[in-house]
């Protein structure tokens, strides 16, 4: 069954313990949490101490996603801060990094992703693919959530599924119109934002995406 992560760029954060609550009693099954530095990407978010407190608020394991420019001067900030998931960028960070990363994270539990932007090509994650837990697709040019679905993606996520075995994430304007055609070309989790969060009933919305009528 597909995984649903609900990324909490789209909640209302002057509540955002209540905002958690209610997306996992909804039935989800991962929080994602985007990071912007500014630099990387065109807006800012959240750094590790807000992570550290949300840690508090649920059990569900955090997906956090690193958009920034620097992420290995930080990533130790974001374990300690209790991420179950961590992806970094190919964009910003070199394929040995990536392999050094992997074996860090490894001993404490932490899964690895790696992410790639809509123009990246997948040659460039190619490298690695052997080396991550999973990957995190673009299908929005990271910044800011509520953006429109690229529909070109979906090619590339087929690309990827035929020779790629691991789990397949899928990262921007996933909805409940275009989730049945990701979910046919292989994707494992689908991570929504502005879909969830502004659903008059979040838990159809849920099963919209995981396809159960
Ligand atoms: C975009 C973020 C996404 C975003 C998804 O830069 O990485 O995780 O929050 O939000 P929606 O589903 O609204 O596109
Ligand atoms: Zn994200």
């Amino acid at each position: 069954m597909i995984k649903i992560a609900a990324s909490i760029l789209s909640a209302n954060f002057s509540k955002l313990a209540e905002e958690i609550k209610k997306v996992e009693q909804a039935g989800v099954d991962l929080i994602h949490i985007d990071v912007m530095d500014g630099d990387f990407v065109p807006n800012i978010t959240f750094g590790p101490q807000l992570i550290n407190d949300i840690r508090k608020v649920t059990k569900l394991p955090f997906d956090v996603h690193l958009m920034i420019k620097q992420p290995l001067r930080y990533i130790e900030d974001f374990i300690k801060a209790g991420s179950d998931m961590l992806t970094l960028h190919i964009e910003t960070t070199s394929t040995l990094d990536i392999k050094k990363q992997k074996i860090s994270l490894a001993k404490k539990g932490i899964k690895l992703g790696v992410s790639l932007n809509p123009s990246t090509s997948l040659k460039k994650i190619e490298p690695v693919l052997n080396i991550v837990d999973f990957v995190l697709v673009m299908s929005v040019n990271p910044g800011f959530g509520g953006q429109e679905f690229i529909p070109e993606v979906v090619n590339k996520i087929k690309k990827l599924r035929s020779f790629y075995r691991g789990v397949i994430s899928v990262d921007g304007g996933v909805n409940g119109k275009n989730a049945s055609l990701l979910r046919k070309v292989g994707v494992d989790i689908l991570a929504s934002g502005s879909y969830l969060f502004k659903a008059k009933d979040i838990q159809k919305a849920i099963k919209k995406l995981k396809g159960i009528s």
